[in-house]
């Protein structure tokens, strides 16, 4: 029974601590999981292998007790065979998961002895061989959502069949004790059903619900400003070959936690089956975290020299003899000479994403105000810039992180307001270096520190395929279960 237990557990550990889930408010998906029957064939081979490898070493407790005027006690009970069971676990249509297995089998050796209680208390002892063999199991599992977005189990049903008992009993009287052979293999016989039953119900009602619940379904990201919301908003869908589960996908500012206004588009529809576990992205993630980054003021920047590399500073110059701001803007260099310039940057409206079939683009609109620090000390206002840039990315996904890189650039710029007069400078040349040097670094920067899925430390990535689709990103992927 304890086998059974540590089974079932070890399945509904495999498969459930795979997702990380949670949910306010929007009930459309921004981030889908499928995992197919390979990820559930997966899991059912490693609970049994971790089963077999816990039960060998397991140590099971002295059992004592009394009958009639007998005393009791088996001790130094040990393991000498165990027989994993032929075991699958599917997908119930509507439901949930099942788990049955077939022929499964345990034997044990142990140490007896008797007691009289009476007058003259007599002592008998020995040893005895214990096994049960073609033991069945079958158990379904349904799976929904609590009310804070975590997924909740219960046990559906669950039977147990025993094929056979055999006890030997060896030492003191053993002649006499074999007669009642029979009869005590009957009643341990009938006894295993129930209790199976029992501890499958208690190991999926109390254990896996408690580990359920105590699932970690957001994340902070970003040196902890924003919050990754992984709660369900849907029940999971069970639908052979597969089950899906559905999620929030949302990131909000973690100080002022807001729902955007506006909602997640559909997820693509993608058949395929032949991975373990599908993970879709959808466009509401990104948008989600640049809404919040918009209006909580994440987007700004000031731009000094020592955000660039040693051998670019001069570029932020007034006064120089190769290639400057104040030579490149000449107005700047004649009325503030032997100045440092430090550019402001500022997105001015919410940043568009665009994700369709192999094309990540994203797209920002901003001002770029220009300050001169003098040699006098003081900052004068120069002018401002207003930019409108797209960029091409690239994205791959590396240790359970979805990393993005831009791969192409365009942009507009123009004068929006000066307080040095005309600009007749190069003000392409310019935006031209700041985007190369200093944005787009920065931004790969981020980029390449990644955007974490939820799947914990002992499961990772294997034979891993990365799609743009429409309005998502898809990883497809098979899993490797390493336990800590
Ligand atoms: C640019 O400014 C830095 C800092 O003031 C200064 O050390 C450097 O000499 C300047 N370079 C030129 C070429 O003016
Ligand atoms: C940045 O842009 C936003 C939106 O246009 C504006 O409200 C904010 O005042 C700007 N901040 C700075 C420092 O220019
Ligand atoms: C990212 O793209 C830049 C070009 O924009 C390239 O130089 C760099 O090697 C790329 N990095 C990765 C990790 O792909
Ligand atoms: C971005 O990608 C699109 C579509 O692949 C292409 O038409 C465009 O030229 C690219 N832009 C840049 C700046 O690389
Ligand atoms: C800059 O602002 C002006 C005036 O609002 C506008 O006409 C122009 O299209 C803008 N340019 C860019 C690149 O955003």
């Amino acid at each position: 029974m304890i086998l059974l237990k540590m089974m079932l557990l070890a399945v509904v550990a495999v498969v459930l601590s795979s997702l990380v889930a949670t949910a306010f408010g929007a009930t459309k998906p921004g981030f889908k999981a499928r995992i197919t029957q390979g990820a559930l064939d997966y899991a059912n081979q490693q609970a049994i292998d971790a089963l077999a490898k816990k039960a060998s070493s397991a140590s099971i407790p002295d059992q004592s007790g009394s009958s009639g005027v007998f005393d009791y006690q088996i001790s130094n009970i040990h393991l000498t065979g165990l027989s994993k069971p032929n075991s699958q676990i599917t997908i119930v249509p509507g439901t949930g998961l099942s788990w049955t297995g077939t022929n499964a089998g345990v034997s044990l050796n142990a140490d007896w002895q008797v007691q009289t209680r009476g007058w003259i208390p007599i002592s008998f002892s020995g040893s005895v061989d214990a096994s049960v063999s073609g033991t069945n199991f079958g158990t379904t599992m349904v799976l929904g959502v609590d009310p804070s977005g975590r997924p909740s189990i219960s046990c559906g049903s669950c039977s147990c069949s025993v094929g056979d008992v055999n006890i030997d009993i060896y030492g003191d009287l053993d002649f006499l004790l074999n007669l009642f052979k029979g009869m005590i293999e009957d009643k341990i016989s009938d006894a295993i059903p129930g209790a199976v039953c029992s501890g499958v119900t208690e190991a999926i009602n109390i254990k896996a619900e408690e580990q359920l619940q105590n699932l970690k379904v957001t994340t902070l990201l970003l040196d902890d400003k924003f919050r990754l919301d992984y709660r369900f908003v849907l029940t999971p869908a069970f639908q052979p070959p597969y089950m899906e589960t559905f999620h929030q996908g949302e990131m909000t500012w973690a100080k002022n936690p807001k729902t955007p206004p506006f909602s997640p588009l559909p997820l693509p529809d993608y058949p395929s089956t032949d991975r373990m576990l599908y993970l879709w992205v959808g466009q509401y993630v990104p948008e989600s975290f640049l809404y919040a980054a918009q209006v909580n003021g994440f987007l700004q920047y000031s731009v000094n020299p020592s955000d660039l590399p040693q051998d670019q500073r001069v570029f932020l110059n007034t006064t120089c003899t190769g290639i400057c701001i104040g030579n490149v803007i000449p107005a700047i260099g004649q009325k503030y000479p032997n100045s440092i310039v430090e550019l402001r940057m500022n997105s001015t409206s919410v940043p568009k994403v665009v994700i369709s079939p192999g094309d990540l683009e994203a797209s920002f609109t901003g001002d770029i105000a220009l300050y001169a620090h003098t040699p006098q000390g003081v900052v004068p206002y120069l002018l401002t810039l207003n930019v409108s840039a797209i960029f091409n990315m690239t994205v791959t996904v590396s240790n359970q992180l979805i990393k993005g890189n831009i791969s192409g650039s365009s942009f507009q710029v123009g004068v929006l307001d000066s307080a040095v007069g005309p600009i007749q400078g190069n003000i392409n040349l310019m935006m031209n270096f700041v985007l190369k040097r200093f944005i787009i670094p920065k931004l790969n920067e981020k980029g390449n520190s990644g955007f974490p899925l939820p799947v914990t430390g002992d499961i990772s990535f294997t034979n891993t395929q990365l799609q743009i689709q429409q309005n998502a990103l898809m990883v497809a992927t098979d899993l490797l279960y390493t336990p800590h």
